[in-house]
């Protein structure tokens, strides 16, 4: 299987959250780990649309998908804004907060590019790990 790229924007209200993770699953039907990217995907939407200016009137952010034979690489670029992506500590009984432990715990790798302006949270999935595992 060759590699492969492929980028949608979404526009940055609660619907796009759904067509972004049916976009994922229309390009990884048949991979091992779509589950995991629909989920991973669905939860960096969220943020998208819930923490950064993407969320704003007229906002949008941008799902990527970088396809090798046995890893994918994930990646939502925001619109930016004042406060940044962090893991917070699981907190028992306590709402919210887990969005992006759970991105940390499926990907073999993620990180966080950009500043205020704009920044892309990606996440590294690989088929063989996740072979492994279920
Ligand atoms: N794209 C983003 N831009 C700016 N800040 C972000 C972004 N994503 C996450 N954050 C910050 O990181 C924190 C942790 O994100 P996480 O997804 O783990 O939790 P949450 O979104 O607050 O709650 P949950 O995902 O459980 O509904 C957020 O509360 C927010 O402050
Ligand atoms: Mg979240």
């Amino acid at each position: 299987m060759s590699a492969w790229r492929f980028s949608r924007y979404f526009l940055g209200s609660a619907p796009s959250i759904t067509e972004a993770r049916r976009f994922v699953a229309a390009l990884l039907r048949g991979w091992p780990m779509v589950g995991d990217a629909e989920l991973i995907v669905s939860e960096l939407a969220t943020n998208a649309i819930r923490h950064s200016a993407s969320g704003r009137f007229g906002g949008r952010f941008l799902v990527s998908v970088q396809a090798h034979p046995d890893r994918l690489w994930l990646g939502v670029l925001d619109e930016g804004g004042p406060s940044s992506p962090r893991v917070f500590r699981p907190c028992p009984g306590g709402e919210g907060g887990r969005g992006l432990l759970v991105v940390a715990t499926l990907a073999l790798d993620w990180g966080v590019w950009g500043d205020e302006h704009g920044r892309t949270v990606w996440a590294v999935l690989d088929a063989a790990l996740r072979g492994a595992s279920s």
